[in-house]
C-alpha cells in the first residue's frame, strides 16, 4: 500500500506534526510507503512528490510551516485538471491520499473522492471556522500569539493613555478575535458575525474613559463589518479586488479605518497594530502538537479501514470521523460566546 499526504491552503502551526504522525504510523504500524505531494494539489497536477521516510520527518514536530510546501491551487477551477489528478495519482501508484487543509483543500478532496480517488481529510486552519470539529489545529497557537500581543500592547496603551486597536485574522469568522480578546481582556471585540455601528464602538470607549480609565484595547477581526443604521449586513474591508483560485478576496485594513474613526469621534489618541501572518508562523503550542498528532494517527486508521470521504474531527475530547461535507459548513461564533465576551466591553 502507498499513500500520499499533502498540505494545502495557508500554512499553519502543526502541519509538520501531522505529517510526522502520518509517516510514523504508516511506516511503523501498517508497513505502507508514504509519498509527500509538494505544494498542495499542484503537486498532483505536475507529479511533484517525494518519498517520506522516518529520516525525512525526524525533528520536524516543533517546526512551523510545512516541509511539503503549500499552495491555494484549485483543480476544479479549470476543466479537466481534477481528472488529471486522478490519473496522475493512479500512475504514481497512490492508493489513498491524506489531505491536510481548510475548507478549500478539503472541498477539493471531497470532489476528488466523488471522482473515485480515495481521500481522507484533516482539518487545519488558524481560523477554526470548519464545521464538524470542535477545533482545528493551528487555532490554539494563533490565539496564544494574539493574546501575547494584546498583553504587550496593554503596556503602551496604559503608559501613553491610548486606545490600541489590534487587527487579527480569521477570515469570515471571529474565533481568533473572540478567544484572544477574552484571554487578553479586550474592552471591545468586533467580529464578522456581528456587523457594528462605529458610534456604538466609540460610546463603549467613551463610557470606559468616563469611568476613569485612560486607555482601551479594541480587538477587531479582519472580516468584521461596518454597518450603518438600518443596514444589517454591513460591508467588508478588503485589500484589493483580486480573488484567489477559490474566489477569496484578501481581507485586512479594517484596523486602520477603525482606529482613525475612534480617534476622530472620541478625541482619544489611538494607535493600530495589525498582527497579520505572525499569527500563523512559528512553533505550534503543545495543544496543537497533540491534536495534530492525534489527527494524523486517526487519518491512517481511516485509510486502513477504507473509510474514505471522511474528515477526522475533535468532538469533546475524542477523535472521530465525520463526513467531509460537514467540514465544508462554516462554523461561526455563537451568540452565547459573544454575549459572554461583551460582559467585559466598555
Ligand atoms: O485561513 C488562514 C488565513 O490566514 C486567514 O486568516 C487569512 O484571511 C488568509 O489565510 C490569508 O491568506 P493568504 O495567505 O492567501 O494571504
Amino acid at each position: 500500500m502507498r499513500i500520499g499526504v499533502l498540505t494545502g491552503g495557508g500554512d499553519c502551526p502543526g502541519l509538520n506534526a501531522v505529517i510526522r504522525a502520518v509517516v510514523r504510523k504508516s511506516l511503523m504500524h501498517y508497513g505502507w510507503e508514504v509519498y509527500g505531494i509538494k505544494n498542495g494539489w499542484a503537486g498532483f497536477v505536475n507529479s511533484n512528490f517525494v518519498e517520506l521516510t522516518l529520516e525525512s520527518v525526524s525533528g520536524i514536530l516543533p517546526k512551523g510551516g510545512t516541509i511539503l510546501g503549500t499552495s491555494r491551487t484549485n483543480p476544479f477551477k479549470e476543466e479537466g485538471v481534477a481528472e488529471t489528478i486522478v490519473a496522475n495519482a493512479k500512475e504514481m501508484g497512490i492508493d489513498a491520499t491524506v489531505a491536510i487543509g481548510g475548507e478549500d483543500t478539503l472541498g477539493v478532496a471531497d470532489g476528488l473522492c466523488k471522482l473515485g480517488m480515495p481521500c481522507v481529510g484533516i482539518p487545519k486552519t488558524i481560523d477554526n471556522d470548519l464545521g464538524g470539529t470542535d477545533y482545528t489545529f493551528g487555532f490554539d497557537t494563533a490565539i496564544n500569539i494574539a493574546t501575547d500581543a494584546i498583553d504587550r500592547l496593554h503596556t503602551t496603551a496604559e503608559s501613553h493613555h491610548r486606545v490600541m486597536v489590534v487587527e487579527v485574522m480569521g477570515r469570515h469568522a471571529g474565533w481568533i478575535a473572540v478567544h484572544a480578546g477574552i484571554a487578553g481582556g479586550a474592552d471591545v471585540i468586533l467580529i464578522p458575525e456581528k456587523p457594528f455601528l462605529i458610534n456604538d464602538v466609540c460610546d463603549l470607549v467613551k463610557k470606559r474613559h468616563a469611568r476613569g480609565k485612560s486607555f482601551s484595547i479594541v480587538v477587531v477581526a479582519e472580516g468584521a463589518k461596518f454597518r450603518h443604521e438600518g443596514d444589517v449586513d454591513g460591508s467588508l474591508i478588503t485589500q484589493d479586488v483580486e480573488v484567489d483560485d477559490f474566489g477569496h478576496v484578501r481581507l485586512g485594513g479594517i484596523g486602520n479605518i477603525l482606529g482613525r474613526e475612534i480617534e476622530r469621534q472620541t478625541g482619544f489618541e489611538t494607535r493600530v497594530s495589525v498582527l497579520g501572518y505572525v499569527q500563523r508562523g512559528g512553533t505550534p503550542t503543545a495543544f496543537d502538537r497533540v491534536l495534530a498528532t492525534r489527527f494524523g494517527i486517526k487519518a491512517c486508521d481511516l485509510v486502513e479501514k477504507g473509510d474514505f470521504g471522511k474528515m477526522v474531527a475533535l468532538r469533546g475530547n475524542k477523535i472521530k470521523a465525520v463526513d467531509m461535507d460537514e467540514a465544508l459548513k462554516m462554523k461561526l461564533v455563537d451568540d452565547e460566546l459573544y454575549d459572554l465576551a461583551s460582559i467585559f466591553f466598555g
